[in-house]
C-alpha cells in the first residue's frame, strides 16, 4: 500500500478518536472547554497518538483499549503547546495554522484551558479501566509512564531548562541542549511509544528498547523542528519561523549550522530505526512504524 495514502487513512481514524473524547461545550465554565476543543481541532500531524497506536500493532495490540490513551497524549501535546506559546514563554501567535489559544481567548483562559488538557488527559486515560477483556496492571502501568513522562522528570523539567537557557547564548553546551530535547520533546515520544508497548504486553526488555529508539526519534524530531524554524517560512510550518532566534535560543542549528544538524538528525533517526528493526527477529514488524519515522526525517511542517 501506499505510504502517504494509508497516513491519510491513519491520519483520518486518530482525529475521529481524539475527537471522541474531547468535551462537550457546557455550562458555566463552557469557555474553558471551547478554548480546550479550538486547540486541539485546529489540526496538528497528531504525531503521538500515530506513534502509539503503531507500536501497539507492532507488539500484536489489536483491542480499542488503545484509544482513551491516544487521545491522552494528543491533549498532553496540545496542551504543552498551548502554554509554550503564550506571551510568558515563547510568545508566539500562530500555531497549527490559526491563532494561538492565547490570542483567540486571552491569557488567562489559555492557561486554563492547557491546564484543563492536561488534567483531561487523565480523566481520558482512566476511562480504560472501565473497558473490559484489557489488563488493569497494562493499563496501571502505562498511566503512571505517561505521567511521569509528561512531568517534572519529562516534558515539564524540559520546558524550565529550555526557558532557563534563554539568553546565555555560548554558555549552553550540546550535553546542556541535549538534557532539553531530551526532556521537552523526546519524553512525550518515548509516552507514546512505550504505553503504546506496555498496552500490548511487551517484555521489559523490548519496552526499554523502545525507550531507547524513542528518545533518538525526539531528538531528531527536535532538531528538524530547530531546522524548520529557520528554513521554513509561517505558511508551510503554520507556526511562525525566527521564533527561536527572537527568544535567543541555543539550537542544535545555532550550535552547529543547519548541515551538521540535518546531518545528525539523519542519523540518529536512521538509528532507532535500526533498533526497531532488531525486533524482527523476534517477529515483532510494522512496516508503516518504519515508513513514519523515515518520513520525519524529511517532514517540512
Ligand atoms: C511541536 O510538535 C512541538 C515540538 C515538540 C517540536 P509537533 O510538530 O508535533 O506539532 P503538531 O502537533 O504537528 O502541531
Ligand atoms: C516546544 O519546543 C516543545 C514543547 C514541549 C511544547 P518549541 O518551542 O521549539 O516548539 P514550537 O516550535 O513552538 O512548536
Ligand atoms: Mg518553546
Ligand atoms: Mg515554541
Ligand atoms: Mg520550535
Amino acid at each position: 500500500m501506499n505510504f502517504d495514502r494509508e497516513l491519510e487513512n491513519k491520519l483520518k481514524e486518530t482525529e475521529s478518536i481524539i475527537k471522541k473524547y474531547l468535551p462537550e461545550e457546557k455550562g458555566w465554565a463552557k469557555t474553558v472547554m471551547e478554548a480546550m476543543n479550538y486547540s486541539v481541532n485546529v489540526g496538528g500531524k497528531r504525531l503521538r497518538p500515530m506513534l502509539m497506536a503503531e507500536t501497539y500493532r507492532l507488539f500484536g495490540g489489536a483491542d480499542r483499549v488503545i484509544e482513551p490513551f491516544m487521545a491522552a497524549i494528543e491533549m498532553i501535546h496540545t496542551y504543552s503547546l498551548v502554554h509554550d506559546d503564550l506571551p510568558a514563554m515563547d510568545n508566539d501567535e500562530y500555531r497549527r495554522g490559526r491563532q494561538t489559544t492565547w490570542v483567540v481567548y486571552g491569557d488567562a483562559m489559555a492557561i486554563l484551558a492547557g491546564d484543563g488538557l492536561l488534567n483531561y488527559a487523565f480523566e481520558t486515560a482512566l476511562k480504560s479501566f472501565g473497558m473490559p477483556d484489557s489488563d488493569a496492571d497494562h493499563k496501571a502501568r502505562a498511566l503512571s509512564i505517561l505521567a511521569e513522562k509528561a512531568g517534572i522528570y519529562g516534558m515539564i523539567g524540559g520546558q524550565t531548562a529550555d526557558i532557563e537557557a534563554e539568553n546565555i547564548g555560548d554558555q549552553v553546551t550540546q550535553e546542556h541542549l541535549l538534557f532539553i530535547h531530551e526532556h521537552k520533546t523526546a519524553a512525550l515520544i518515548q509516552a507514546a511509544m512505550m504505553t503504546g508497548a506496555v498496552l500490548a504486553g511487551a517484555g521489559d526488555e523490548q519496552i526499554h528498547l523502545v525507550e531507547k529508539a524513542a528518545y533518538e526519534i525526539g531528538i531528531a524530531f527536535q532538531i528538524q523542528d530547530d531546522i524548520l524554524d529557520v528554513t521554513s517560512s509561517l505558511e508551510t510550518l503554520g507556526k511562525p519561523v525566527g521564533s527561536d532566534a527572537k527568544n535567543q535560543k541555543t539550537t542544535y542549528v545555532s550550535l552547529k549550522g543547519v548541515e551538521e544538524a540535518s546531518q545528525e538528525q539523519r542519523e540518529m533517526s536512521d538509528h532507532a530505526i535500526k533498533l526497531l528493526k532488531s525486533l524482527e527477529d523476534e517477529g515483532y514488524q510494522n512496516v508503516f512504524l518504519i515508513e513514519l519515522i523515515q518520513s520525519l526525517i524529511t517532514r517540512v511542517k
